[in-house]
């Protein structure tokens, strides 16, 4: 259609002035005036439609032609040859026994594809690339090639089936599908051929490909992408590093950095297991900023990573160590006869390796049953259907990384458990932990839920999951604490209108203060519903003003935005969303905070964070004592952290050092920053007994480079509003269980913001309206000791962190119903800004 169009605007224009051509047609007098111009139109007419005519037929010819244009098409694949040893010498193209041992691999695979029609017609050349330690025993070699076809584009189909026609089929995988060819001198065995088409992305026409770097893995060391530390890496290129360690080892690549561009359409990279791109050697393909295991580990001796990017957006890259290990260290399984134990996929937790087979066997007292318990599973894909790697136990298959139940019961003194992997896609494997029970009591002194777990008594009934499918929690009678809900579940009274839906069924969030056709507003008045965002102030403190579609102007007030001008709005949390929402536009101004350089595109699973997630995250030492408390980033001279960390002996600035940066402790990489402290600013109304306004700020002795390893986080204005039930995040080094020790990485946990009443029912202490409460009512997740001044941090729609809180307090750390205490941030927005000037 297009060319359609443009053909007839353009066409009459060589000819004519358009102008003059128009008026020509619609003014008779002007026409009759100038005969020879109806001459030319005609003329002019009769050209353009033969042009378009000859258009036309050009594009249908195009059209069909072009299914039959002439394609290339390249395969790679590898090939097993049996009844020869590998040689040194194999390694290198330009030896003689390389070139000798590829001709005939070249002749073979000829001879293969002349046996086939369509491979025959088509076949232009095959290059074999390289040779490695085949699969099949010491007297076994695996050659890649490349081979080439050019053939009509009608014909790509069936060059494909072709191609397949020649691999193993389905589940022959390992089997030795092999075929003897007798010659009067030499003798190849072929075993399972597979080939592929090359991947389309790697064939962008603009890539540059790099000289493949070849390495011998027998010693540690790394490997960089190009450029990397120092500066991006290079667009349009494309770079293979080929790892290759002895005979009887596998290699290990471990990651220290990855960052690449979010889309792996566009920069990537790729580990195989193998020589060559073979796709159905794929181990990963990762880009952006991934968040799992980032160590893998080959089958055989031989390992291929390759980087691919595109024009746009380039990224620091990546830094990889890679060794080698002992083929058997990745073995697992075996017979498990204690009582109990713990048992896991190959080298958990790095991800396991490819054609992976192991069997466990546990065996337990005649008169016992056995349980296993699933503690982390993460085997093949999510959503897949278990063919390539999965867990077996007794019939019952198990992958992906959400299990329905983790516990398995066995009905005799025996249990046998399988696990395989594929030749693709490796994950992290799983952890698991099996114990002998007497069937007739399977949880001694304890609760057995549905799905054979066995919780503390106690648990029953406290409004809690603990078995995971609620069977502690049916045919409960609910105690005086607790409310009934509609769907006859039993839940704390604390819970009620606290924001949060506990019941499941939303019950205990209905009728909360304001009948259901009101609007309950954030001072606790109730107004029609209808009144909301009419552009009046109904509620008094502009709530129902606030989140809006548009932001209107109001009086100000709390709740309120004010932007510089003087003039305030209603909109919720206008400030840097992305969208200018003040006349002035003033809201969008101070907005250099609060962005990662890196986001991640992958579910978060762990707690240890990755470097650079948490730029703005400071750790503070105190002389002698190592970590102490922690602290943000507000700019390049300025941090945030707790009052209470900077009281009596830790008063003084000049025993302070601050690492910003830093991502574990004792272990300062090439962008960690240190700084000593030149003033702190505690706030002056700061109550020790209380911990009320919890603040205090430090001015480094000089200022830092921002970058994306140190970044400032935003900070709210007071108009801001966290509702209950909203996600943040706290990250710190401190410690991992109460009492225990700090953490060495930068640890990281969900929390979720808990409403004000709530929790001062919770706490019965005087929780105040500088302080905001998080946390995860069921326990298990909380800041602690050591993690004190660190930012509880919300991200708002647009993807910018604002630190909503610092840890300030809390009943010990993690427990049910003990939420951790924070300072609350909106109400220091200008104390700030008088002290520091941010
Ligand atoms: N005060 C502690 C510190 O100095 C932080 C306690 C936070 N506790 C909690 N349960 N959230 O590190």
């Amino acid at each position: 259609m297009e060319g359609l169009d443009s053909g007839l605007k353009f066409m009459p224009r060589e000819d004519w002035d358009t102008t003059e051509q128009f008026l020509a047609v619609s003014d008779q007098k002007h026409v009759e005036k100038k005969p020879y111009r109806r001459i030319r139109l005609v003329i002019g007419l009769a050209l353009g439609a033969g042009l378009l005519a000859l258009l036309i037929g050009l594009l249908v010819w195009g059209f069909h032609s072009n299914q039959d244009v002439q394609v290339k098409k390249v395969y790679i694949g590898s090939v097993g040859i049996s009844g020869k040893p590998f040689l040194p010498e194999y390694e290198d193209p330009s030896s003689l026994q390389f070139k000798k041992l590829a001709n005939q691999v070249d002749k073979e695979l000829r001879r293969m594809y002349s046996e086939n029609p369509v491979l025959d017609k088509y076949f232009t050349r095959c290059s074999v690339q390289a040779f490695s330690d085949g699969d099949g025993g010491p007297d076994s070699i695996l050659a890649y090639y490349e081979s080439e076809f050019e053939l009509p584009a009608s014909q790509e189909a069936s060059l494909n089936e072709a191609i397949q026609s020649l691999e193993p089929s389905a589940g022959s995988q390992h089997a030795q599908r092999g075929r003897q060819i007798q010659r009067p001198t030499e003798s190849l065995t072929l075993r399972s051929v597979s080939s592929q088409a090359l991947d389309l992305r790697l064939s962008r026409t603009n890539i540059t490909e790099k000289v493949p770097i070849n390495l011998h893995v027998k010693n540690k060391n790394k490997i960089d992408s190009p450029g990397f530390p120092d500066s991006t890496y290079p667009p349009n290129t494309s770079q293979k590093w080929s790892l290759r360690a002895e005979q009887g080892h596998r290699v290990r690549l471990d990651f220290h950095t990855l960052f690449l561009e979010d889309d792996c359409e566009k920069d990537f990279i790729q580990i195989y297991d193998s020589l060559l791109p073979i796709e159905s050697q794929l181990l990963t393909e990762q880009c952006g900023y991934p968040h799992g295991s980032l160590s893998y580990v080959s089958s055989g001796n031989v390992m291929l990573v390759l980087l691919v990017t595109n024009s746009e957006k380039n990224f620091p890259g990546f830094r990889a160590y890679y060794s080698q290990i002992p083929a058997n260290t990745a073995e697992c399984g075996g017979k498990l006869l204690g009582e109990r134990g713990n048992f896991s996929s190959s080298l958990f937790p790095v991800n396991y390796p490819p054609k992976a087979v192991c069997t466990w066997e546990i065996q337990v007292p005649q008169d016992k049953f056995v349980k296993v318990e699933f503690k982390k599973f993460e085997v093949g894909k999510d959503g897949a259907t278990c063919v390539g790697d999965y867990v077996e136990i007794e019939d019952q298959r198990l992958c992906g990384n959400r299990l329905e139940s983790n516990v398995f019961t066995s009905e005799s003194n025996k249990m046998t458990i399988r696990f395989q992997s594929d030749t693709s896609l490796v994950y992290q494997g799983f952890t698991a932990y099996y114990e002998a029970f007497i069937p007739t009591n399977p949880c001694p002194g304890k609760f057995k839920c549905s799905n054979n777990m066995c919780i503390i008594s106690d648990r029953k009934c406290d409004g809690y999951n603990d078995c995971g499918d609620n069977s502690d929690e049916i045919n409960c009678k609910c105690d005086v604490t607790q409310m009934m809900c509609k769907n006859n579940l039993c839940k704390s009274k604390a819970w009620k209108c606290d924001g949060v839906d506990d019941c499941g069924d939303n019950s205990d969030e209905e009728g909360c203060e304001c009948k259901k056709e009101q609007f309950s507003c954030r001072n606790g008045r109730c107004i029609a519903e209808d009144l909301k965002c009419n552009g009046k102030n109904d509620c008094g403190d502009g709530s129902d003003e606030s989140k809006c579609e548009k932001s209107l102007m109001l009086k100000c007030s709390a709740t309120t935005y004010r932007c510089k001008n003087g003039r305030c709005i209603s909109k919720a949390n206008p400030e840097c969303d992305g969208q200018t929402d003040c006349s002035d536009g003033s809201d969008e101004e101070n907005c250099n905070c609060g962005r990662r350089e890196y986001q991640s595109s992958r579910i978060i699973g762990g707690q240890a964070s990755r470097k650079g997630e948490w730029p703005w995250q400071v750790s503070l030492h105190a002389r002698g004592q190592g970590h102490t408390c922690g602290a943000s980033v507000l700019n390049d001279c300025w941090l945030l952290t707790a009052a209470h960390c900077v009281q009596d002996e830790y008063a003084e600035a000049n025993q302070w050092e601050a690492f910003l940066g830093l991502h574990v402790q004792g272990q300062t990489n090439e962008w960690t920053v240190t700084r000593r402290i030149k003033r702190i600013i505690p706030h002056e109304d700061y109550n020790t007994l209380s911990f009320d306004n919890d603040i205090a700020l430090m001015e480094l002795d000089s200022s830092v480079t921002l970058n994306q390893y140190i970044w400032p986080i935003c900070l709210p204005p007071s108009s801001d509003d966290f509702p209950a039930g909203q996600e943040a995040w706290i990250t710190g080094w401190g410690a991992m269980v109460e009492g225990g020790s700090s953490a060495k990485i930068l640890q990281k946990a969900m929390v979720r913001i808990i409403n004000h009443t709530t929790c001062k029912n919770l706490l019965q202490d005087d929780v105040t309206d500088r302080m905001l409460c998080a946390g995860i009512l069921d326990g298990g997740v909380d800041a602690c000791q050591g993690d004190s001044g660190g930012p509880l941090t919300v991200t708002n729609p647009s993807g910018r962190v604002f630190v909503a809180g610092l840890v300030s307090w809390g009943q010990g750390c993690a427990q049910r119903n003990k939420p951790g205490v924070y300072t609350r941030m909106t109400k220091f927005r200008s104390w700030i800004k008088e002290r520091s000037g941010v």
